[in-house]
């Protein structure tokens, strides 16, 4: 008990609070980060706490304006997730003012749930496939195709550093369902 390491470890992880709809933040456009500001170790420390806040909450992934941070940040993991199961893995990634150009007119549409908007899921049609860009952890420069399931976190992300939220995106608000309504009355899951 006298050594001190876990618990400054431990000091260091925190589990953020994740804005709800309504509140104006969602709404609010992130401003970009400078890049010279990626490896300073507030920003560093914030990005291991939105990772342990997005696991913490089983999100597949999470944008820092949900923890009342405008700026444009997002990270994403999708790994054996109970509320997406049957998802392919995407590892832990890290998206520092993220872009993204669909590579082509392909949409589908899928399920979709947010941390913001709990117990709620609907059908959003999203690009099938992308160009990303971003800066890493690391602030270095990411360039990468992104398909299916994948493409979809990184849209829904990238909606939420714009102000959006999946609601907006979707044409047709009648498959709006809560998740025990969802695996009662909807099969096609
Ligand atoms: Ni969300």
């Amino acid at each position: 008990m006298k050594d001190p390491k876990p618990l400054c470890y431990q000091a260091r992880m925190a589990i953020l609070k994740v804005a709800r709809l309504g509140n104006p933040v969602l709404r609010t456009p992130a401003r970009e980060v400078p890049a010279a500001e990626v490896n300073q170790p507030d920003f560093q420390r914030f990005i291991d706490d939105m990772v342990t806040t997005m696991r913490e909450y089983q999100g597949v992934g999470l944008a820092a304006v949900q923890v009342h941070e405008p700026r444009q940040l997002a990270v994403l993991e999708v790994a054996d997730n109970a509320r997406y199961p049957g998802k392919a893995a995407v590892p832990l990634s890290v998206l520092v003012n993220p872009a993204i150009v669909p590579l082509d007119d392909k949409t589908e549409e899928d399920w979709e749930g947010c941390l913001s908007i709990p117990e709620i899921r609907g059908r959003v049609p999203r690009y099938k496939n992308l160009r990303v860009t971003a800066l890493d952890r690391e602030g270095k420069e990411l360039e990468f195709v992104a398909s299916g399931f994948h493409a979809r976190v990184i849209q829904h992300e990238v909606d939420h550093l714009r102000g959006h939220v999946y609601l907006d995106r979707m044409p047709d608000l009648s498959t709006l369902t809560y998740l025990t309504e969802l695996s009662r009355y909807w099969t096609d899951r």
